[in-house]
């Protein structure tokens, strides 16, 4: 498969697109980035050059001047996908948005090519039902913002989706330099959406209960498990929670009594309107984002995420 893929579309070059724009073009793809206007590709391929700029600063990657000579921009998805070894779509977020151009998609690009979708939660096997000639090679490869540096995608076929599928992404995004997880059975929000969510809707709960700001939410966490997410996942995080016993001590002995905890978390599906308003108000107030545009923010974010990653090339598992 890596070797019969030299194009690439991108359709849809928003934040997403351009990241997988840059990780393409750098692994020596050909890429091309389809949107509805010039304007927006004006723009999104400048973006695309600079985030690749920036890997090669960052010594995470080589060759970005080269790179960006094998990138282009079209407004004729037909043409872009009819020409491509590979699609990574990544419009808009809903079902009507993914289905339209899935069946476009599917009607131009020839048979043997993989249409990945870079959707955050939805469900391969809803959007593959437009792709009425080649529903098996619809997929989901899900990235996690910042694309371009977070090494995540998260691959989840749909029930018409074939194996070969599968294994054919999961190559391409490794040679990419991404880590893939594959889902066993189709979930909406896949694997680390759902954990985030589950998350998030607990840390909104507790600013719209009174008990936390929205500083100190974000402080216990960077301070906390933020530092420990970084390094390993729940599952390894609670094996080492069990001292010398290990996991089975933990599950046996330590973790038998949050039923209180969580009875008293939120349960909710719909973000209240009451934590909506405290949310905004308390993220306002926060003294980097009132002393630091959102640019500034990106940077200082991607910087030490950089360091992050450096630093784990050294890890041990
Ligand atoms: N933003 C994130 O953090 C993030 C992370 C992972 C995955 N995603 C997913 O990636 C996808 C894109 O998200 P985004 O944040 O880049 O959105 P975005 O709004 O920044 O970009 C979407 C782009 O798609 C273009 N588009 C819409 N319809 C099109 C069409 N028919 N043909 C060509 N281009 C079209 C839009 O003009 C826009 O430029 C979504 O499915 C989203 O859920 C987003």
């Amino acid at each position: 498969m890596i070797n019969e893929v030299k194009k690439i579309a991108c359709v849809g070059s928003g934040l997403v697109g351009q990241g997988w724009a840059s990780l393409f073009a750098l692994a020596g793809y050909k890429v091309t980035l389809v949107d509805v206007n010039e304007k927006v590709l004006g723009d999104a391929l400048e973006r695309t050059k600079s985030k690749m700029r920036f890997l090669e600063e960052a010594g995470l990657a080589k060759g970005a001047e080269r790179a960006s000579k094998r990138l282009s921009t079209t407004t004729n998805m037909a043409e872009a996908v009819g020409g491509a070894d590979f699609v990574q779509e990544s419009v808009f977020e809903s079902y009507p948005a993914k289905k339209e151009v899935y069946a476009k998609m599917d009607e131009t690009a020839n048979r043997r090519v993989i249409l990945s979708s870079s959707s955050s939660g939805l469900m391969m096997s809803e959007i593959q039902k437009a792709a009425k000639r080649h529903p098996e090679r619809c997929i989901v490869s899900h990235p996690w913002n910042p694309s371009y540096l977070v090494p995540l995608v998260e691959i989840s076929p749909g029930n018409l989706t074939s194996q070969e599928t599968v294994k054919k992404t999961y190559e391409l995004m490794e040679n990419i330099g991404k880590v893939p997880v594959v889902l066993k059975k189709e979930v909406p929000g896949f694997i680390a959406n759902r954990l985030s969510a589950a998350l998030w809707r607990e840390a909104l709960n507790l600013v719209d209960m009174g008990v936390a700001s929205v500083e100190d939410v974000d402080k216990a966490i960077v301070n906390g498990p933020g530092l420990r997410w970084a390094i390993m996942g729940p599952y390894l995080t609670y094996h080492l929670g069990g001292g010398r016993g290990g996991i089975e001590y933990l599950l046996k002995h330590i973790d038998v009594s949050k039923a209180k905890w969580l009875e008293t978390m939120a349960k909710w599906t719909e973000t209240p309107e009451s934590a909506v308003q405290k949310a905004i108000e308390g993220v306002h107030e926060l003294p980097s984002v009132k002393s630091h545009s959102y640019d500034e923010l990106e940077e200082w974010r991607d910087g030490l995420m950089v360091d992050i990653l450096r630093s784990r090339n050294k890890r041990v598992g």
